[in-house]
Order: C-alpha cells, then sequence, then structure tokens
C-alpha cells in the first residue's frame, strides 16, 4: 500500500540480502520511520515494544527473526534459542506461534549448512503468502460491501472497525481493512469510523493514517461512541480483525471489540471478522477458555503519547499518582455475536463445522 504515494509493505528484506526493514509503528502518525533489524534481538524487540504489531506482520516479523538469529551459526541449539525468544514476545496472536511452526519444520530436517539460505526463502514465502492471502480476504470482503451498496442505492456504506487490522497489521494489504481498500478501489462509496482504540490508540493513530494516505473518508470516534452511532442508523456493518480464533469461532481481538460485538447485535448491525488461516487456532477448542490474554504495562493506561505544539512527541500521565490500572490488551467474542467470518477462501460462519468444511486440510492439529 502507499505512503505519500510510494509503495510499501510493512517488512521488507535489506538490499544487504541480510538486515530487515520494519516501519517504526510506534512513531506513526507524526513521523515515518524505517528501522533496520540486523539481529535475533532487534526482531525480538520490535514484536515487543510493539514497533511491529498486528498478528500476521508478528507472524512475519517472528520468521525473520528466525533468519537473523542464524547469521553465525546454524545449529540446533542456535534454532532452539530463537524459537524459544521469539515465542515469548506476545502471547495472544497465534500467528506467531504459527509462523514458529512453519520454520521449524522447515528448517530442523535441512543439514546446517543449507538452512541459513532455506530461512530467508521461507520467510519470504511467508510475507508473500499473507500479502496474497489478504488481497483473497479484500475480494470477498467487498463483495459485502457491494451488497450493502446496492442496497443503499449509492449512499456512503458506513463501516466501523477496531484497532488496526489494516496494511500495517500485515505485510500488506490488512485483513478488515483489505476490503474497504477493494471497495473503495472500485468506486464503490464508503466512509470508516474509526475507534481510536484506547489504550495505544492503534485506531487513532494507525487506522486514520493509513485510510488517509489511500483517501479513504474515514472519522476518529472514541471507542465508547460505536453503540450510540448504531442505535441512530449510522453504521452499515462492522469488520474488524482477529489475533487468535479458535475452533469454535469464538475470536480474540483488540480490548473492546466484543463490546462492539454486543452493541452490534443489540442493534442488528453485522459484525464481520476478517482473518487468514494462519490465525485460527486448531488447538483452542473454545475461545474464552483457551486463548491467552496478553496484560500489558499499567503505564498504557495511566499516560498517553502524543505531538507537542513544539513538534516533539511527549509522553503525558492521564492519572493521578498512585493509582493502580489494568491493562488486559485483548478480549474474546464468542461465535454467536459473529455474522461472518471473512477468510481467503470465502465467507463462513463462525462455528466449528462450517471452519472445518472451510479448511478440510488445515484442521488436522486434535483439539
Ligand atoms: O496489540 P496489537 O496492535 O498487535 O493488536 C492488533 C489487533 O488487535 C488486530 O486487530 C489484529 O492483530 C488483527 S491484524 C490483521
Amino acid at each position: 500500500m502507499n505512503v505519500n504515494g510510494t509503495p510499501y509493505r510493512s517488512i521488507w528484506l535489506n538490499g544487504d540480502g541480510v538486515s530487515v526493514d520494519i516501519i517504526d509503528q510506534t512513531r506513526l502518525p507524526h513521523e515515518f520511520e524505517v528501522v533496520r533489524m540486523t539481529s535475533l534481538e532487534d526482531a525480538a524487540h520490535a514484536i515487543e515494544i510493539m514497533q511491529v504489531r498486528g498478528a500476521p506482520l508478528i507472524g512475519a516479523t517472528a520468521a525473520y527473526g528466525v533468519c537473523l538469529a542464524l547469521q553465525k551459526n546454524c545449529s540446533d541449539e542456535t534454532l532452539n534459542a530463537a524459537f524459544a525468544r521469539l515465542a515469548r514476545t506476545r502471547p495472544t496472536a497465534v500467528n506467531l506461534i504459527w509462523a514458529l511452526d512453519v520454520m521449524e519444520k522447515t528448517l530442523r530436517d535441512k543439514p546446517e549448512k543449507d538452512r541459513f539460505a532455506a530461512a530467508y526463502d521461507l520467510a519470504a514465502l511467508i510475507c508473500d503468502e499473507d500479502v496474497e492471502t489478504n488481497s483473497a480476504i479484500g475480494d470477498y470482503g467487498h463483495a459485502l460491501i457491494e451488497m450493502l451498496a446496492i442496497e443503499k442505492g449509492g449512499e456512503p456504506v458506513n463501516i466501523l472497525t477496531h484497532c488496526n487490522a489494516g496494511w500495517l497489521a500485515t505485510v500488506d494489504w490488512g485483513t478488515a481493512l483489505s476490503p474497504i481498500y477493494k471497495a473503495h478501489g472500485a468506486d464503490l462509496p464508503v466512509h470508516v469510523w474509526a475507534d481510536e482504540t484506547r489504550p495505544r490508540n492503534q485506531g487513532a493513530s494507525l487506522t486514520a493514517w493509513e485510510l488517509g494516505q489511500h483517501g479513504v473518508p474515514h472519522t476518529i470516534i472514541t471507542d465508547n461512541a460505536g453503540g450510540h452511532l448504531m442505535q441512530h442508523g449510522k453504521v452499515d456493518m462492522v469488520i474488524t480483525g482477529t489475533d487468535r480464533t479458535a475452533r469454535n469461532g469464538d475470536v480474540a481481538n483488540k480490548i473492546g471489540t466484543y463490546l462492539k460485538a454486543l452493541a452490534a447485535k443489540d442493534n442488528g448491525v453485522p459484525f464481520y471478522v476478517a482473518l487468514p488461516f494462519s490465525t485460527i487456532d486448531w488447538n483452542a477448542r473454545d475461545g474464552v477458555r483457551d486463548i491467552p490474554i496478553e496484560e500489558r504495562d499499567q503505564s498504557e493506561v495511566t499516560h498517553i503519547s502524543g505531538r507537542a505544539a513544539d513538534g516533539s512527541i511527549t509522553n503525558v500521565q492521564l492519572s493521578a499518582p498512585g493509582s493502580a490500572a489494568a491493562n488486559p490488551a485483548f478480549d474474546v467474542t464468542p461465535a454467536r455475536l459473529v455474522t461472518g467470518l471473512i477468510t481467503e477462501r470465502g465467507v463462513s460462519a463462525a462455528s466449528e463445522a462450517r471452519l472445518m468444511a472451510l479448511y478440510p486440510d488445515r484442521a488436522d492439529s486434535s483439539p
């Protein structure tokens, strides 16, 4: 997708063929800064401090983290240490473990001398596959938006989204935003309500920025505004991403998603979740019970960053010193509240039977 008219992916191999470049998402929307990762630790750190974030991009970064770990030697010990370090960076997005599993399955059986080149080939493949997958998600989601556009007789379709499940959260296209980019590209009138997404404000700082870069009409709203807008007929559909979808169709996504789904149900607004196959955890039978929820630092709730009048990026305190804060970073929306899952294989009901019918080749791990 584009930044000031120039096409970018969110992660790419540097010209030296070893180091890997990412966009520092902690600086957006105020500064567009590219960071070079040259070691395993750089990759793990980038995931932990959320220079890269979003489930598919976390997976892609982890894959390149394994590559960077193999620079000095490609022994089993090096591989084990890399997998262990990367696996403990963030707990909820299953794409991380998925990407590490893919790397492990291929590299473990290779002679040490072939592992370095094979790792880079595989990381590049994971990235390319992510782009293709998200483009297909966009095509299926576009068809849903088109139906609403016809019903609305050419009036803009108002789509509410939460957090950032755009191209910045993936290698390209995004999941929830991919249908919106496809619809906009096909001249369908769309307008996006972007939840600001406290506490880290990925909606206000990332979703709004990337939609703006593509000329997609959008409005930032507080996280609490969605229910009110739905009651007044101002939301035609909700599309969010997910960090881990359980076998039964329950979806974990950024904290606050569940409340949007409840409000959507109460107001008869369709609630869709867009995801690639790599976000399904076939081992999680029940999302509420089985999906680990990341608990992040209190300071993300008690403090906030923004650009000061002098142009500097500043962090300020919101709450009285001494007040404790809790910061669960994700919640789980039960399948019964999900109208449909938009995948690269089509739109499916959120249920174990429908997911297994869609992925008979993937649903091979026993819960
Ligand atoms: O904490 P984040 O910013 O990594 O959370 C991201 C989300 O919740 C996204 O909606 C999700 O990863 C889907 S990304 C296509």
